[in-house]
């Protein structure tokens, strides 16, 4: 009885085994008609560029990086939907341990609703483009808000009144050329009565780490996934192979 026995342990290892590669290679395969199959869209994934970027292109990276863990992956807010994107231990922001009640020493807590940035409620708040920058670096992003240099701010701005129809994404925006952008006759004309903008000098960098690093931070939305992915394989393995080695151990 002893070959079968081990037959099978070395069958199921052999399955783990692939299981993991299976799980690791995130369904890249290559069929035997020399077709893959279309790829799972990874909505954490980092925004690619067209050949010749806009300032509005190129903010949809700043976006990607510094907000969208908040505002979402279309700007539509933080939705039950985009938080399920999220490994599971991250989906629950308001937890205590997260951003919820109870934060880290260095912590922050994340209000109940952030508010969708495109769509038809989006922004009515401001009444043009320069007031919409100037919230932006004032306020955002919310957890080390005015800490992004003045030309990211300029890119996010542009990005988000491209994505809102409200521009062309055609030459640079700036104070002068956002102030004739308008997004809503009855929005706020300036966030203060004497508007006087200072802009960081600090580098972003220092200030934002990776949230898998910190806790004080704004997150790398692409690298959950494929580590979720290959504890999944590994989980999988050691739930098949020691149950089954005890019991083999114990037998032979
Ligand atoms: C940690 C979460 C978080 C991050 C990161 C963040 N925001 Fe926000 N944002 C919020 C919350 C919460 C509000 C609502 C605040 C309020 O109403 O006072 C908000 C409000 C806004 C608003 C106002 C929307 C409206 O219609 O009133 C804009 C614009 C905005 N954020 C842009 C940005 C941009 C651009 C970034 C990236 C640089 C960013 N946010 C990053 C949480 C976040």
């Amino acid at each position: 009885m002893l070959l079968p026995k081990k037959k099978i342990f070395f069958i199921i290892i052999s399955l783990g085994i692939l299981l993991i590669w299976s799980a690791v290679s995130q369904g890249n395969f290559v069929r035997a008609d020399g077709l893959t199959p279309t790829p799972t869209i990874d909505r954490l994934a980092k925004p690619t560029l067209p050949a010749n970027p806009d300032m509005a292109d190129r903010g949809s990276q700043d976006y990607w990086l510094y907000c969208s863990p908040c505002h979402g992956d279309k700007a539509q807010g933080l939705t039950d939907d985009f938080r399920k994107q999220y490994p599971v231990e991250d989906q629950y922001c308001w937890n205590s341990g997260c951003h919820g009640k109870r934060p880290y020493p260095n912590g922050w807590t994340i209000p109940r609703y952030v508010p969708p940035l495109v769509g038809e409620t989006a922004l009515k708040r401001f009444a043009n483009g320069a007031v919409l920058e100037e919230y932006i670096q004032r306020k955002m992003p919310f957890q080390i808000p005015g800490q992004l240099k003045e030309a990211e701010y300029w890119r996010l701005t542009g990005f988000l009144l491209k994505q809102n129809g409200y521009w062309d994404g055609v030459g640079e925006l700036n104070e002068i050329t956002a102030a004739s952008i308008i997004i809503s006759e009855n929005g706020m004309l300036s966030l203060l009565p004497t508007s006087t903008i200072g802009y960081s000098t600090n580098t972003p960098q220092a200030q934002v780490t990776p949230l898998n690093q910190g806790n004080n931070s704004v997150v790398d939305p692409s690298s959950a996934n494929s580590t979720r992915v290959i504890a999944l394989g590994i989980l999988l393995l050691i739930a098949i192979a020691v149950p089954i080695g005890i019991k083999l151990a114990k037998n032979w």
